[in-house]
């Protein structure tokens, strides 16, 4: 059974950058669709009783509606981690030294990391992930991730219109740099970055 957890923090605890109204239909109705819809979608097939991983792996390119929901659970369950109030700020030691070999540096990886949301046609994220030991950014449509790309995500940014829409309207671009500036929570893509690299 997926479940959906509350948001680590309060429904108004990313204001100015993610309003309150945002959160209430983002993780509230969004999300929790997903997570509805991934229950009764695994009963009965070959998924069910597997870890989250498996599921979006295995139900990719064999059944869309299963990897669909499964996958937006997948990807939302860490994007509310992957934020926190008063988030950006500097990076951790061990992930600016790992941007730095594989991208170029920090602020190389933020352009990059922008541009990723800003170019993704239509809805999906925005990634960065281990893959063969390196740092990669890179885009995915819908509820695809790097998982299914054979890369770990360590953080991703949902671009999907529910996410900025009522903040920032049309400017995607705003909302990812205020994304990246305000609301990256670093500690969990350390934990992450740790986790993908053990
Ligand atoms: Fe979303």
């Amino acid at each position: 059974m997926f479940t959906l957890t509350d948001l680590p923090y309060s429904h108004d605890a990313l204001q100015p950058y993610m309003s309150k109204e945002t959160l209430e239909y983002h993780h509230d109705k969004h999300h929790l669709a997903y997570v509805n819809n991934g229950n009764n979608l695994i009963k009965g097939s070959e998924w069910e009783g597997k870890s989250i991983e498996d599921v979006v792996v295995g139900s990719f390119g064999k059944n869309a509606g299963l990897f669909n929901n499964v996958g937006q659970h997948y990807n939302h369950m860490h994007f509310w981690n992957w934020m926190k109030p008063n988030g950006g700020g500097s990076v951790p030691g061990k992930i600016e030294k790992a941007l730095v070999e594989s991208i170029g540096s920090v602020d190389k990886f933020k352009e990059d990391f922008i541009a990723a949301g800003t170019t993704q046609f239509g809805s999906g994220w925005a990634w960065l992930s281990v893959k063969d030991g390196k740092l990669v950014v890179s885009k995915t449509q819908n509820g695809e991730s790097p998982l299914v790309h054979g890369a770990k995500p360590i953080l991703g940014v949902d671009v999907w219109e529910h996410s900025y829409y009522i903040d920032y309207r049309n400017r995607r671009p705003d909302y990812l740099k205020a994304f990246v500036e305000h609301l990256i929570n670093w500690d969990y893509v350390l934990e992450m970055y740790e986790n993908a690299t053990s």
